[in-house]
């Protein structure tokens, strides 16, 4: 039977693997045939991520993406013993909630480097001979805090929006070469990220964030569903979008 987001042959390359929205991305892709590459830095982590995925061939690579610099010749590596890639999801990522006063440059860097500066290194990785296929798909990890505004979080959610631009210019830059590169942008998703998130924050907080998403806070399955879509040839005729997956979250 016609599977329109069958993975069957290809190879994904997926960070944030370890935990929450990556996690769950490798998960499915392996449901839908597909080999994963699978990042993020703890070792043991990425290893109970592999022990619940489907199919073989998958692969763990324990590795620090702040290491911009070193990313695209780490790509080369991989793909000379996986052969070309298919797809690449940036997922990792960090959050803190800090008012803009106690702001400090070093964190701000941490958090630009592992969400934005990775996903640059990452498609300038892609890019390389060798390393992706004819026609390859990148989906970019964003949030709704790129397009709407939250107090305490101005940092993350301008490494979010950072994002959101690099995917419109990257996908017109390197349209010709077959690749298309978008993101998608979740709501509220009860990971350890968001757990970790909503610690700071009282009851009453959290059931505002909770009412503000008519459909109810989202599973990890409904954003991996979103990312399987765009990096099978179900989207081949889409680049350079972000796409909104929030229970209606944003359109209060
Ligand atoms: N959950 C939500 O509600 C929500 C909403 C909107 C957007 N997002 C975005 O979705 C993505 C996934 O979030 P999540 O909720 O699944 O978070 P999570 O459970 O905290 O997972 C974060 C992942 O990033 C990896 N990571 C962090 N720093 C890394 C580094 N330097 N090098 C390699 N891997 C690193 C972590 O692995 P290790 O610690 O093993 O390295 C982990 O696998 C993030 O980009 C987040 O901003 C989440």
């Amino acid at each position: 039977m016609l599977n329109p987001l069958d993975m069957t042959g290809r190879t994904v390359l997926v960070t944030g693997a370890s935990s929450g929205l990556g996690r769950e991305v490798c998960v499915l892709l392996s449901e839908l045939g597909a080999k994963v590459v699978l990042v993020a830095r703890s070792p043991e982590r990425l290893a109970e991520t592999a022990a619940r995925l489907s199919g073989t061939g998958h692969r763990i690579e324990a590795f620090d993406v702040s290491q911009v610099d070193a990313i695209p010749e780490w790509m080369k590596s991989i793909a000379a013993q996986t052969g070309p890639l298919s797809g690449v999801v940036h997922a990792a990522g960090i959050h803190f909630t800090v008012p803009l006063r106690v702001l400090q440059p070093a964190k701000l860097d941490d958090l630009m480097r592992i969400n934005f500066g990775a996903a640059v290194a990452l498609t300038k990785g892609l890019r390389q001979k060798g390393v992706r296929a004819e026609r390859t798909s990148v989906v970019y990890f964003s949030s709704v805090m790129a397009v709407v505004g939250r107090q305490g979080v101005s940092a993350y959610a301008a490494s979010k929006g950072a994002l959101v631009s690099l995917a419109m210019s990257l996908a017109l830059e390197l349209a010709s070469e077959g690749v298309r590169v978008n993101c998608v942008a979740p709501g509220h998703v009860r990971t350890e990220m968001a757990e970790k998130a909503e610690e700071l924050l009282s009851a009453e907080q959290i059931k505002s964030i909770e009412d503000m998403h008519p459909l109810g806070l989202g599973e990890p399955r409904d954003v991996a569903n979103a990312v399987s879509f765009l990096l099978s040839d179900a989207s081949r005729w889409i680049t350079g979008q972000t796409l909104v997956i929030d229970g209606g979250y944003t359109i209060h």
